[in-house]
C-alpha cells in the first residue's frame, strides 16, 4: 500500500484522505488551518459530511491517518494530492493563490520521482503552471497528474468509494498508472487522457448539470405560463434514458461551492481565449433569476414585504450539508430583509454563527415550531428530511395567515391546501390538481452514483 499526502482538508481533502485510508494507504493530511486540524485529531469531522466520522475514526485508530497544520520537512510521501480552495474571484477568474502557497510550501520537500495530483479544480493549463513551479524550485524529476474530483457534498463517502469514473491526466503515462493504482481497489473505471483535457472535463461536467438545471427551471417558468406541470415534465423527459431524470428539479436554482463559481470560470477562461460562451452566459442568467421568481412569489403572496415576517427553512445549499457557500437560502433571506421583511432562518445542521455571518439581517431560530409563532410566509429553501415531515397543521396554526413558498416543489400540495396554506410551488399547478413530492421518486432513480 503506497504512502500519500493530502495537501488542504475541506469537503474534497478530509474525504479523499479518509477514504484513501479506508482503502489502506497510509495518508499525511495537512492543512493551514490549525482549527481544522485540531477538530480532526480528535477523529471529528470540522464538516459535516455523514459517514466521514467513522472513518476519521478508524484512519486515526489503524494509524494511517496523521493530521498536520504545518508542512513536515521532507515529505515522506511520493504521491501529493492537492485539494485545496479555489474560489472565485471577482471578475470569475479562478483564484489559485491557494493553489501556489501549497506548491510553494510542497515543491522543495519533494523526493525526486515524486508526482504532484491536482485533486481541486483549477483553470486549464494549472498543471503546466504547477510543473513549472516545482522545476524553478529545482525539481527537474517531478511528475504532475490531473485527478478531477466528482464527489458531492452530502454523499461524498459513497461518491468517493463509488464513482462513475475516476479521470486521470498527464503527460507522464507511467504516473497516471501510480496513480491509478491507489484506487485499484475501487474498481471503477478510469479515463486516461492528457493533462489539459482532464482539467477541462471537470469544468465542462459541472457546466452541463448547471446547464441540465437552468434547463429545467426556464421549462418551470414557461409550465407556469402555459399550466402544466413541470415536476411531470421532468419525470417524462428523464423517462428517455439519452436525458435521464437526474438534475432535472426545477427550484431555487443551483448554489454551493462549486457551480457558480466554475460555471463562471469557464465562461471568463473561454472570453479570455477569445471564444463567446454564449449558452454559459444564459445559464447563469437563468440561475440568477430563479431567486427572484421566488422572492416575487412571496411578496405577491403576501401583497408586499415591508413588515412582513418571513421563516426560511433551511440555510444549507442543498440537504444534507452544513455548506452555505452561495446558499440560495441565504440569498433568499438576505433579499427579503433588503425589501423589508423581518427574516427568521432554521437549519438542522448550520450553525447559528455561520447564519449571522452570512446572513446579518436574520434571526436564527433553533426550533421551527418555535420560530413560526407570527410568522406570515414560510418558504421552504433546502429540502431537508426534517421539513418534509414536519406537522404542517401545527406549523400553520402557529402562524398569521398559513402561506407556504415551496421552492424546492418537494411538498404536496393537497396535504399543504388540506391543512389550510395557501401554497405556492416552482412550475407546477399550486390550486388545482393534487400532486405526490417528487423527492422520493428523485432518491430512488439517482442510484447512488455520483453525477
Ligand atoms: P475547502 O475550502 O472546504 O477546503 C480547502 C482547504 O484547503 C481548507 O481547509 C484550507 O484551510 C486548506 N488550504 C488552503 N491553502 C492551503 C495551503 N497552502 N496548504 C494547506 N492547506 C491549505 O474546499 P473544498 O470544498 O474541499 O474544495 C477544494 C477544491 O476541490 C476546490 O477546487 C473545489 O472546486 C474542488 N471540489 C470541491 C467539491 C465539493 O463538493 N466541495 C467537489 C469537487 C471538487
Ligand atoms: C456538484 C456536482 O454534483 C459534483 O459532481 C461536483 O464534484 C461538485 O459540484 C463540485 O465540483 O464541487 P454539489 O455542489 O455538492 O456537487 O451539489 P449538487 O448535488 O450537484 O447540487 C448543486 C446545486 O444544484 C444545489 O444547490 C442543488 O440544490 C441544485 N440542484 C441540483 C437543483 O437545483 N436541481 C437539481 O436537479 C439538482
Amino acid at each position: 500500500m503506497s504512502k500519500i499526502a493530502v495537501v488542504g482538508c475541506g469537503y474534497v481533502g478530509g474525504v479523499s484522505a479518509a477514504c484513501f485510508a479506508e482503502l489502506g494507504h497510509s495518508v499525511d493530511c495537512i492543512d493551514v488551518s490549525a482549527e481544522r486540524i485540531a477538530i480532526y485529531q480528535t477523529g471529528k469531522s470540522p464538516i459535516y459530511e455523514p459517514g466521514l466520522d467513522e472513518l476519521l475514526t478508524k484512519g486515526l485508530d489503524t494509524g494511517r491517518l496523521r493530521f498536520m497544520d504545518s508542512y513536515p520537512d521532507m515529505l515522506d510521501a511520493d504521491i501529493v494530492f492537492v485539494s485545496v480552495n479555489t474560489p472565485g474571484s471577482q471578475e470569475g477568474a479562478a483564484d489559485l493563490r491557494a493553489v501556489r502557497d501549497a506548491i510553494t510550501s510542497i515543491a522543495p520537500r519533494l523526493r525526486p520521482g515524486s508526482i504532484i495530483v491536482n485533486k481541486s479544480t483549477v483553470p486549464i493549463g494549472t498543471g503546466d503552471l504547477v510543473q513549472g513551479m516545482a522545476e524553478r524550485a529545482g525539481q527537474k524529476h517531478i511528475s504532475v497528474v490531473s485527478n478531477p474530483e466528482f464527489l458531492r457534498e452530502g454523499s461524498a463517502v459513497g461518491d468517493f468509494m463509488k464513482p462513475d469514473r475516476i479521470v486521470l491526466g498527464s503527460n507522464d503515462p507511467e504516473a497516471i498508472e501510480r496513480v491509478a493504482s491507489l484506487y485499484a481497489p475501487l474498481n471503477a473505471e478510469v479515463l486516461r487522457v492528457d493533462i489539459r483535457t482532464a482539467e477541462m472535463i471537470k469544468y465542462a461536467s459541472n457546466a452541463f448539470l448547471a446547464t441540465k438545471i437552468s434547463f429545467i427551471n426556464e421549462m418551470a417558468s414557461i409550465c407556469e405560463a402555459l399550466g402544466a406541470d413541470v415536476t411531470d415534465v421532468a419525470l417524462g423527459m428523464g423517462m428517455d434514458a439519452r436525458i435521464g431524470r437526474q438534475f432535472l428539479s426545477a427550484g431555487l436554482g443551483w448554489g454551493g461551492s462549486c457551480f457558480p463559481k466554475d460555471v463562471r470560470a469557464l465562461a471568463h477562461m473561454a472570453a479570455v481565449h477569445g471564444t463567446h460562451p454564449q449558452l454559459l452566459r444564459s445559464v447563469i442568467e437563468i440561475n440568477n433569476g430563479q431567486r427572484l421568481r421566488a422572492i416575487s412569489k412571496v411578496r405577491e403572496a403576501l401583497g408586499g414585504l415591508e413588515g412582513k415576517c418571513v421563516l426560511i427553512l433551511g440555510a444549507a445549499f442543498k440537504a444534507n450539508t452544513d455548506d452555505t457557500r452561495n446558499s440560495p437560502a441565504i440569498e433568499l433571506a438576505n433579499l427579503l430583509s433588503l425589501e423589508g421583511a423581518a427574516v427568521r432562518i432554521a437549519d438542522p445542521v448550520v450553525s447559528p454563527t455561520q447564519v449571522a455571518i452570512a446572513a446579518p439581517d436574520a434571526e436564527f431560530v433553533a426550533d421551527v415550531m418555535n420560530g413560526a409563532v407570527g410568522v406570515d410566509a414560510v418558504v421552504l429553501a433546502t429540502d431537508w428530511a426534517e421539513y418534509l415531515n414536519l406537522d404542517f397543521g401545527a406549523l400553520a396554526r402557529r402562524m398569521n395567515a398559513p402561506v407556504m413558498v415551496d421552492s424546492r416543489n418537494a411538498l404536496a400540495p393537497s396535504v399543504m391546501r388540506s391543512v389550510g396554506f395557501a401554497y405556492f410551488c416552482i412550475g407546477r399547478p399550486a390550486h388545482e390538481g393534487d400532486r405526490e413530492p417528487v423527492a422520493e421518486w428523485d432518491v430512488a432513480l439517482a442510484g447512488g452514483g455520483a453525477s
